[in-house]
């Protein structure tokens, strides 16, 4: 399972820039950065740390308007992947999009039949917004499992990218539901480094060890 990271902040990609396999940003993130409306600058940054897919999302309703705007991303880098709203315009200009060979993220994706069309319309990835579907009491992971399940009876070569994830949890159910990407918020990428045993464990190696090289006198 590849790891991207949720998030448009430079600093951020920055630290995790050794672990991370690409970037999804999305325009509620671009705005927490203050970007502005000329987002071009922000994304070459980004596109210069990560080698890797670089999401990025068009805001336009209409399949010719979302064709433009797409193409129009896309030129930013060969990495960027342009995030296309998961609607019926979303999907004609998805299936446009993949004909002309443009990389194409089918994102605010809730149901397995919603990431059966982004795939029938050759979408490059399928974001299923997971966290969003547990708020609501629904159960995010079980979208991602069936998802990657008519995938693969299928063979249908869309990737299923789990998104809005809340925590550590997330990530390993993911994983075991054979998710093919997760995008994770820097928060909780953080918290999968950490564990207090390991704290305590290497706490008490370093106090064992100051004794050994104390009593030696080295
Ligand atoms: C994915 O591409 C989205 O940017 C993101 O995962 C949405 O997460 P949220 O529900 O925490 O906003």
């Amino acid at each position: 399972m590849k790891i991207f990271l949720d998030t448009a902040n430079i600093e951020e990609i920055l630290k995790y820039s050794f672990i991370i396999d690409g970037v999804t940003t999305n325009p509620t993130l671009l705005a927490f950065e203050k970007t502005g409306s000329d987002i071009h600058d922000h994304i070459t940054r980004i596109t210069k740390i990560v080698n890797g897919p670089i999401s990025v999302e068009a805001i336009s309703q209409t399949a010719p308007e979302l064709i433009h705007e797409a193409k129009e991303l896309a030129s930013f880098s060969e990495n960027v992947v342009v995030k296309i709203p998961m609607t019926e315009e979303g999907i004609k200009a998805t299936k446009k999009l993949s004909d002309e060979g443009i990389n194409t993220n089918v994102t605010l994706i809730f149901s397995a039949n919603q990431a059966y069309l982004a795939a029938k319309a050759g979408a490059t990835y399928a974001s299923i917004f997971i966290g969003r579907l547990d708020d609501i009491g629904h159960d995010g992971i079980l979208v991602v499992k069936d998802t990657v399940e008519i995938f693969r009876q299928h063979n249908l070569k869309t990737q299923v990218i789990t998104a809005s994830v809340r925590h550590p949890i997330h990530v390993i159910n993911a994983a075991k539901a054979g998710s093919h990407v997760i995008t994770i918020p820097p928060k909780v990428l953080s918290l999968m480094f950490k564990h207090n045993l390991t704290d305590l464990g290497l706490k008490r190696f370093l106090d064992d060890w100051a004794q050994i090289t104390n009593k030696t006198g080295t």
